[in-house]
């Protein structure tokens, strides 16, 4: 995420900051998830120390946080930011009564492909500047607006210039021009992946009605995976289907919506140690059934939330509305939401070193303007985000 100077104005190397009243520290680390009166100390961008605010060492910078909330800076692990144009008629649509289907998507392809870089780059930089007040700070963006080789490969070269998290989503649906949906798996496999992979570090694929079969997007992930990228599926959004067992099948990272499942796909994911990644905004946004976050959760399953953020399903930025929406829509707790937003994101991406406040991690946290996370649900819609701190820079 893009940068700005410390408050104090020092680059912040070799400096150290101390968070100091904290009155309740939600700190993403399963050992250690709560502590009151809490405090904690950043040095070069790492967590150097945490523990009681009345045993906290001296540092060069001191942030008084006045006994309200920290938790981790959010980790939007699911996000569609290289887009333009938007979909307002096809959400308005829907609110009189029509359904959501896939085909949408080849209404902001189209949009996409027109762009110039320049107006692709300045629209994320807009979605990730919302989501940074918003209290996120580690965001994976996608592809899958362009569908050429030249415009997937254009939109992860913008996607990395604000994350390490970039998704290679080649084969979001078949677009309109190519000749038949085996011709274009071929594209994807082979002449598109080559262009891309550089620029990324995941693969996905829309495995669903409309979009690509089993068959289909299992012989995509592993043609991503023998160019070195990562398995992730959107998998069983629109109905059931093969996605999260493929998910399971080939060990991807995260199968994300996972809004209808059958009782042997939430076994296979728990089996399999996929994490499931909940979008509430794209329920929200279709007017659908949510998923059942709770059989997840009981089955073990590790549980992720996320924005979706695209301009068809879900254009929301905001961590804090998906949590509020998983606790009132999805029955969790505001401690299994506000976990699934921090620790869950970080083990969709596979990262231990965000979405934790533990001795090593990166100093990326959020004070809120409230006395504990469980505001985020039960104050919805308030902006409650006071400063966010990434490697211990303040950048809101
Ligand atoms: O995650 N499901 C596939 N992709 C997006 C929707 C994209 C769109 O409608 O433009 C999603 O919901
Ligand atoms: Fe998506």
């Amino acid at each position: 995420m893009a940068g700005t100077e410390r408050v104090d104005g020092t680059a912040g190397e070799g400096r150290s900051t101390l968070f100091h009243r904290i009155g309740l520290l939600y700190t993403g680390d399963p050992d250690r998830e709560e502590i009151t009166d809490a405090a904690l100390v950043v040095e070069d961008g790492r967590v150097a120390w945490i523990g009681a605010s009345g045993e906290a060492p001296a540092a060069d910078e001191r942030v008084d946080a006045g006994g309200r909330c920290v938790v981790p800076g959010f980790v939007d692990s699911h996000a569609h930011l290289v887009f333009a144009g938007d979909r307002t008629a096809e959400f308005a649509a829907r609110m009189s009564g029509e359904r959501y289907t896939a085909g949408g998507i080849r209404t902001t392809v189209a949009a996409t492909r027109a762009a110039t870089d320049a107006t692709l780059a300045g629209r994320a930089a807009a979605l990730v500047a919302e989501m940074l007040a918003q209290g996120t700070t580690t965001v994976e963006i996608k592809s899958g607006y362009g569908l050429t080789v030249d415009d997937e490969r254009r939109s992860l070269e913008i996607a990395r210039r604000f994350t390490a998290e970039t998704t290679f989503l080649g084969a979001h649906v078949v677009p309109p021009d190519a000749p038949s949906a085996d011709d274009y798996v071929r594209v994807v496999t082979g002449e598109m992946l080559a262009a891309c992979a550089p620029y990324a570090r995941w693969v996905d694929v829309f495995c669903e009605r409309g979009a690509f079969d089993a068959e289909q997007s299992r012989e995509i992930l592993l043609a991503g995976m023998k160019s070195g990228l990562l398995p992730r599926v959107h998998a069983n959004q629109l109905g059931e289907g093969p996605g999260a067992r493929l998910a399971a099948e080939v060990g991807a990272a995260s199968a994300d919506h996972c809004t209808h499942l059958t009782a042997g796909d939430v076994d296979a994911l728990a089996a399999a140690g996929v994490v499931a990644t909940l979008l509430p905004g794209a329920e929200f946004s279709t007017r659908s059934p949510y998923p059942d976050a709770r059989r997840l959760l009981a089955a073990g399953v590790t549980v992720a939330l996320a924005t979706d953020c695209n301009p068809g399903s879900s254009f929301t930025s905001s961590m804090p509305f998906c949590v509020a929406l998983a606790v009132r829509e999805m029955r969790m707790t505001p401690l299994e939401a506000v976990r699934a937003a921090t620790y869950g994101g970080a083990r969709a991406l596979r990262r231990d070193d965000v979405g934790v406040l533990r001795t090593g991690a990166a100093g990326d946290l959020v004070i809120m303007d409230a006395p504990s996370y469980v505001h985020l649900a039960y104050r919805p819609g308030v902006p409650l985000v006071a400063q966010v701190w990434k490697e211990g820079r303040r950048l809101v």
